[in-house]
């Protein structure tokens, strides 16, 4: 029988360690070693208390709780543009604003309404994997564009002016995941400007806003009106489960999203809308959470220095540690398959996020909680001494 072209897309390959992390779990005996989950971007937070109450006050009304419109209900989607104009000052109409499942279900539906088959997306690596795996399955074509310190792992206007060809996309992210390293408002701008200008469609994935750790952040809404900025309730929010997230469309493609969005989904989960509205008034409890991820940032870089770690840029945003273990091992992914053996400590091989430059990096989040963090710290310089 004939298999389709989705046959070609590469495995998330963090979804291989989760599961024989998972599997480890399982065949554990009482006494031995818990796996640290340093693997995944999975807050150790849980739902805000506000949208917990929210959800029990929507389960008792007898609401039917049936579906939405395809966009989202109004109430979430005035409640997300407020948010957006309190963070950065924009007005964004909320007929732009459409709720997706997760920013994952965003990718497709802004994909789909911007490109067609065949067309370039530039992105920097190291990347979000799915970024080039959703566009590859959608037949589009992803342009690597290999960065490192020097640009802060984030693509610069010069190397989009150094391409033969010009793409018709670029994605970025900011802060970014793995490497949590964030656009200067000044270069975002730069880099919206030359999009729009070139007609080149600019992706901006705008999850981990709100983790940032010193550095001023902006998003592309506030430069261009041609972008598509793309946001979720997983990250600062802490609601990864309830895969609730938010697209900024552009005008010009608000209706096809809309109509892709109701063919794909019919419409975004309602008890999920309702968690996310409410956790849009929690931000005294989600900066407790930040203020947590900064003490384990701080901890983790301090930490895995002494464990010998010593090529690390420290991250901007996010929580997420991009770290080179080539004093270690010749290979990120044997070095992750040690750390999981030796120290019960699952990591994801830089693989995943850069297909040539990968297998000089891991990558450890520090969102767990900091007991966790710092039994790692402490596993991980019994393993190099
Ligand atoms: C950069 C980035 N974008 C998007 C996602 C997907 O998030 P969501 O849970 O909103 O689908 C993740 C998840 O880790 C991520 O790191």
């Amino acid at each position: 029988m004939k298999i389709g072209a989705g046959r070609a897309v590469p495995s998330f390959r963090v979804m291989d360690v989760i599961t024989e992390a998972n599997a480890r779990e399982q065949r554990r005996q009482p006494g031995d070693a818990r796996v640290l989950r340093m693997e995944v971007g999975q807050p150790g937070t849980g739902l805000p208390d506000g949208a917990r109450q929210a959800v029990e006050a929507a389960l008792r009304s007898g609401d039917t709780l049936g579906y939405t419109e395809a966009l989202g209900r109004l109430p979430l989607r005035a409640a997300i543009a407020a948010h957006i104009h309190d963070w950065y000052g924009v007005s964004v109409p909320v007929s732009r604003i459409a709720v997706t499942f997760g920013a994952s279900g965003a990718f497709p539906l802004a994909f789909l309404a911007a490109f067609d088959t065949g067309d370039t997306i530039a992105l920097a690596a190291p990347y979000y994997p799915p970024y080039v795996n959703i566009a590859t399955a959608l037949g589009l074509k992803p342009l690597i564009l290999p960065c490192g310190i020097e640009t802060g792992f984030q693509p610069t206007v010069a190397m989009l002016e150094a391409l033969e060809r010009k793409p018709d996309g670029l994605i970025i992210a900011s802060p970014a995941n793995p490497t949590g390293s964030m656009l200067a408002p000044e270069d975002l701008a730069a880099l919206a400007r030359y999009c729009h200008t070139n007609g080149i469609r600019l992706i901006s994935d705008e999850i981990y806003h709100g983790l940032t750790y010193g550095k001023p952040i902006a998003s592309a809404s506030e430069f261009s009106e041609s972008a598509i900025v793309i946001n979720s309730f997983s990250k600062y929010f802490s609601m990864t489960g309830w895969r609730v997230g938010w697209m900024v469309c552009p005008e010009d493609l608000v209706r096809t999203v809309e109509r892709l969005a109701a063919n794909f989904f019919v419409s975004p989960s309602y008890i999920s809308q309702i968690a996310a509205q409410a956790a849009l008034g929690c931000h005294a409890e989600l900066q407790a959470n930040r203020t947590r991820y900064a003490a384990a940032r701080q901890i983790m870089l301090t930490g895995l220095e002494s464990a010998g770690f010593t090529k690390i840029s420290p991250p901007d945003g996010a929580f997420y540690l991009y770290a080179d273990c080539t004093s270690f091992a010749a290979d990120s992914a044997a070095f992750c398959a040690r750390l999981l053996d030796e120290a019960n400590i699952a990591a994801t091989p830089g693989y995943d996020f850069d297909a040539t430059r990968g297998k000089n990096f891991f990558r450890m989040s520090y969102c767990a909680a900091l007991p966790d963090i710092e039994e790692a710290i402490f596993r991980l310089c019994r393993l190099n001494s």
